[in-house]
């Protein structure tokens, strides 16, 4: 036998096979857009998806599986403490029902400041706004507070804060909750360049303080501590959410 003879052998019955599949290919309506396309017959199967179909389904497939990175990511950062945080929490009491309602229907993209008093629940709500962000856009959300952003940025050996990972994280985040502006020592660069660099990269960031109570002092206090330009990124555009302890 020659090799052209082995050829043949060996390709004809797949050449039949491709015709007799060709032939036998039947109508089928997708169970989904109800639109009748061309598939070979598969025994058994009475429902399957057209290729358009089949594709949005993979598609959506890898949007759930990204959100649900995001959502652990987010999840890692967030403290124990208010690992419950969600607006839709059962454990979650609304205790100023203006200011949550804000809070809740607020678009993040020009920033989110929350003020008021110690213990009054600022970094709940804020949580509560992260964890929606991250769910509603699939971003990549990070809480930091602010103490440890200076603390790394102090601890660490490098001159620039930029090479601290903390704080390089802290700027790249999609979302960033910088948690009790204000605490920390010094008026630490890595602090000024997380807002400063986020702000010009168009980033959402949301900020809990409890050294204002109002936008006018926050203002004022925060302009003279890191300087009027900082103050200015943190409050323009901003929506800002003053809570108040309720009267006794
Ligand atoms: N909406 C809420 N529903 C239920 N519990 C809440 C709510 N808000 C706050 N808490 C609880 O009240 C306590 C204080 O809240 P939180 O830490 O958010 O306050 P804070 O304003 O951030 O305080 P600080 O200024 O000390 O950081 C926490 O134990 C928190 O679990
Ligand atoms: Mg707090
Ligand atoms: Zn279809």
């Amino acid at each position: 036998m020659s090799n052209r003879d082995d050829l043949e052998v060996v390709l004809a019955p797949t050449d039949r096979g491709r015709d007799v599949w060709e032939q036998a290919a039947t109508n089928r309506m997708c169970p989904r857009c109800k639109r009748s396309y061309s598939a070979p017959p598969m025994p058994g199967v009475t429902h399957m998806l057209c290729d358009e179909c089949m594709a949005a389904d993979e598609s959506a497939r890898r949007d759930r599986e990204r959100d649900a990175r995001a959502t652990r990511h987010v999840l890692v950062t967030i403290p124990p403490r208010y690992a419950w945080a969600t607006f839709d929490a059962p454990e979650f009491a609304v205790r100023d029902p203006v200011a949550t309602d804000r809070l809740r229907a607020a678009s993040a993209d020009r920033g989110i400041v929350v003020l008021g008093p110690s213990g009054v629940g600022k970094t709940t709500l804020a949580v509560c706004k992260l964890r929606q962000c991250v769910a509603q856009n699939g971003s990549l959300g990070m809480f930091v507070d602010v103490r440890r952003l200076a603390r790394a940025a102090r601890q660490h050996p490098l001159g620039s804060s930029s090479e601290v990972p903390l704080v390089a994280e802290s700027i790249r985040a999609d979302v960033l909750l910088l948690d009790d502006l204000g605490e920390e020592r010094g008026a630490d660069d890595a602090v000024l360049d997380v807002i400063r660099d986020r702000h010009a990269q168009d980033r959402p960031t949301i900020v809990t303080s409890g050294h204002a109570l109002t936008m006018r002092s926050g203002i004022e206090v925060f302009g003279q501590r890191y300087g009027d330009g900082i103050a200015r990124r943190l409050f323009q555009g901003a929506v800002v959410i003053e809570l108040r302890l309720p009267p006794p």
